[in-house]
């Protein structure tokens, strides 16, 4: 049996969706926190298994009898994130688990500034220690966050933003999910990396071009300082711990962490992954 965790999440859901579409609801385990969040699971007969990556007696239940596992990152920080990963490793290794699928970052590195970076790292190393063969999925920034980052861009006319003049391979989560899926129904019994990138990174000013299209009116890119962000964000009284992910996925784009422009994503789903222009068209048109 396949388990998923993260399976209430976003990435979780969708991926689940493109497996069913070649597997038996009861050929797909889905690790839930909370049953109550597990919506369409429920009635497109999805088992449920519950467990907290923080409990990892639950973890332990969880995995009895499990084959593979595709362990999606969870979304706390910082040593929350490295107990709560650390306990799906070993919980994983105990229960004798056979491949996990793991769902990391692009170039993952000890000393990268984003945040989540050096726990990917960690993770990724971790998994390798077990000696249980791996899939890792190195993800660049999703796609969806880009309305976020734009915030009210489209009726100001300008997008303030710290990313200074560099690049990101932003990619559609529908399309990691896609990938994932059809990555885990090839079977592949080897250890494999995949970077996961759009093959043509954007700048802030392309976002800023693509959303002019997309909105048919002016936008034009005005790079600010983080730290100029920082106190726009706080003057909004945007909550701390949101100004603190986000400007420090400014920095960490400033130091060029996302410009990974690859085409194995493309490789892997056979057609062109969705761009900049085509989802930002379809989100400001509907
Ligand atoms: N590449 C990027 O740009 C990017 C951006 C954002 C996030 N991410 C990473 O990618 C992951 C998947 O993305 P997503 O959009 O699916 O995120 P999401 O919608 O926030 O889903 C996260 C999933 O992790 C589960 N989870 C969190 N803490 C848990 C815990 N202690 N025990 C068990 N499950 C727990 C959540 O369960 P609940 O439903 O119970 O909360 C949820 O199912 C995120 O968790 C994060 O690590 C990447």
């Amino acid at each position: 049996m396949l388990l998923i965790t993260g399976a209430s999440g976003n990435l979780g859901k969708s991926t689940i969706d493109f497996l069913l579409k070649h597997l038996q609801p009861e050929q797909v385990g889905a690790m839930v926190r909370n049953p109550d969040k597990a919506g369409a699971l429920t009635s497109r007969n999805v088992p449920l298994r519950q467990a907290d990556y923080e409990d990892y007696p639950s973890l332990q239940k969880v995995f009895e009898g499990v084959e593979k596992l595709l362990f999606i990152s969870t979304s706390v920080t910082g040593e929350e994130r490295t107990r709560q990963h650390s306990n799906v490793v070993k919980a994983a290794h105990e229960a004798g688990i056979r491949h996990i699928y793991y769902t990391s970052i692009v170039n993952p590195s000890a000393d990268a500034t984003f945040g989540a970076t050096p726990g990917h790292f960690e993770t990724e190393k971790a998994i390798k220690e077990t000696g249980i063969t791996y899939t890792f999925f190195r993800n660049n920034l999703y796609l969806d966050l880009l309305p976020d980052i734009a915030g009210n861009a489209v009726e100001s006319g300008s997008l303030y933003f710290a990313g200074g003049e560099q690049r990101a391979g932003f990619v559609l989560r529908e399309d990691i999910a896609e990938a994932i899926a059809k990555v885990i129904l090839r079977k592949e019994q080897e250890s494999q990396v995949y970077t996961i990138s759009a093959p043509q990174t954007y700048s802030f000013y392309d976002v800023a071009v693509a959303l002019s299209k997309a909105a048919n009116k002016p936008v034009k890119y005005i790079p600010i300082s983080t730290d100029y962000m920082r106190k726009s964000m706080k003057d909004a009284q945007v909550p701390a711990p949101v100004i603190d992910i986000s400007t420090n996925m400014a920095d960490a784009l400033q130091k060029g962490e996302f410009d990974y422009p690859d085409n194995t994503l493309r490789s892997i789903l056979q057609r062109e992954p969705v761009d900049v222009e085509t989802f930002l068209k379809q989100f400001y048109n509907m």
